[in-house]
């Protein structure tokens, strides 16, 4: 018999526990389809810190990397801590920690858009740039050291190259490397690279800046985009509000080359939306979503799918949060989810 996967379950701050209490029925599905899983919750969050001072402490980090299979992530950021340590100690912690290279983030037209419907992937980089969280501040002048490696990047490219060879569909390098000669040259040097590898595909490098004026006008030319991991995070916040924005917009962060036991952590792209927290507003659907790519990274293609077609069935039944023109609360979304969730 297969052994069980165990994965951990951070809710987070704000929002974060509203979403993730939605889809942990969901755990139970899979359960009750003879999928073997195990589940634990962890506190880590703004209350845990405000409560105890910790934020992650390193015993957990050991537990979740070499006892934990993959993370579920709600969202962390919480306006009592404003310097965000906590959610850096945390969030970051967790992805350069666990070597997380490639942060996945689809933006598939799952509420109606345009004509024709919007549907590319954006494939960042989610460790370095200057999340490496190297500088200083000092009298009359302020320093961020970005920094990037051939490695990540090459991981990075590689498998946008290999999603957009088995799509079919152009690939696209977000840069400014007419400004950023230096890292933005090594990511133009490892792309140039593989282009020969994978000649199939139609692959090109973009100024960042003309690729989101273009993407604006007309995003149906593009199919993967890829980018840094700063580009990428605005990129993808701006292909969210074409598929109806932060609420339905998911995300799986994994290591392809398995440095650890742990290598996946599935969270939606919004964060913890203190405007909205406690209020029962949040869409869940980006969580439900990124729950969808955990369990296709864990190989159970069958309920991943059967996820995705439970959320598009109850968008096309006229299933809605506030932010998408409704009145259905975090919780009777979640429910009009599960129900089109086969038995
Ligand atoms: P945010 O994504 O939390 O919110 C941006 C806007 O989107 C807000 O108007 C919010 O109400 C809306 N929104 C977000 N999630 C929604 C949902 N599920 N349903 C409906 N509307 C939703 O971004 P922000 O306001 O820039 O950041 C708030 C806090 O979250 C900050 O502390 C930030 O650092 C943190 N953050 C965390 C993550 C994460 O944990 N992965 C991601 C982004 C931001
Ligand atoms: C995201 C968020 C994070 C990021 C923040 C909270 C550090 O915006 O997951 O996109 O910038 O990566
Ligand atoms: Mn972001």
């Amino acid at each position: 018999m297969d052994k069980p996967v165990r994965i951990a379950l951070i809710p987070g701050d704000g929002v974060g526990g509203e979403v993730m209490a939605e889809v942990l029925p969901c755990l139970e599905w899979v359960k009750s389809r003879g999928r073997r899983l195990q589940s634990l919750t962890l506190p880590y969050g703004a209350d845990h810190c405000l409560a105890t001072g910790e934020t992650l402490p390193e015993a957990a980090f050991a537990e979740l990397r070499d006892g934990c299979d993959a993370i579920l992530f709600g969202a962390v950021g919480d306006p009592r801590l404003p310097g965000g340590q906590h959610a850096e100690a945390i969030l970051l912690g967790l992805r350069q920690g666990l070597d997380l290279t490639v942060n996945f983030r689809p933006c598939h037209a799952w509420v109606s858009s345009g004509q024709p419907p919007f549907d590319l992937e954006v494939f960042r980089e989610n460790t370095e740039g200057p999340y490496c969280l190297q500088g200083s501040t000092e009298p009359g002048r302020a320093v961020d050291l970005a920094i990037h490696t051939e490695s990540a990047v090459r991981r990075l490219l590689q498998t946008a190259f290999q999603r957009a060879e088995q799509l079919g569909r152009p690939l696209t390098l977000a840069h400014k490397a007419n400004v950023l000669k230096h890292g933005h040259g090594l990511w133009m040097r490892v792309f140039d690279s593989l282009k020969p590898l994978h000649p199939r595909v139609s692959a090109r490098g973009m100024h960042a800046d003309a690729l989101l004026c273009a993407l604006v006008q007309d995003p149906s030319p593009f199919g993967v985009i890829a980018a840094d991991n700063y580009l990428g995070d605005l990129i993808s916040d701006l292909c969210a509000a074409f598929i109806g924005g932060m609420g339905v917009a998911p995300s799986l962060s994994w290591a392809p080359h398995r440095p650890f036991r742990c290598s996946a952590l599935a969270e939606p792209v919004h964060g913890s939306a203190p405007d909205i927290a406690g209020k029962g507003l949040a869409n869940p659907v980006g969580m439900f979503l990124s729950t969808a790519l955990l369990f296709r990274h864990l190989g159970w293609e069958p309920e991943a799918g059967a996820l995705e077609a439970a959320v598009s069935e109850a968008l096309a039944l006229g299933a809605r949060t506030r932010d998408l023109g409704g009145t259905l609360s975090t919780q009777a979304m979640g429910t009009a989810i599960r129900d089109q969730l086969p038995l």
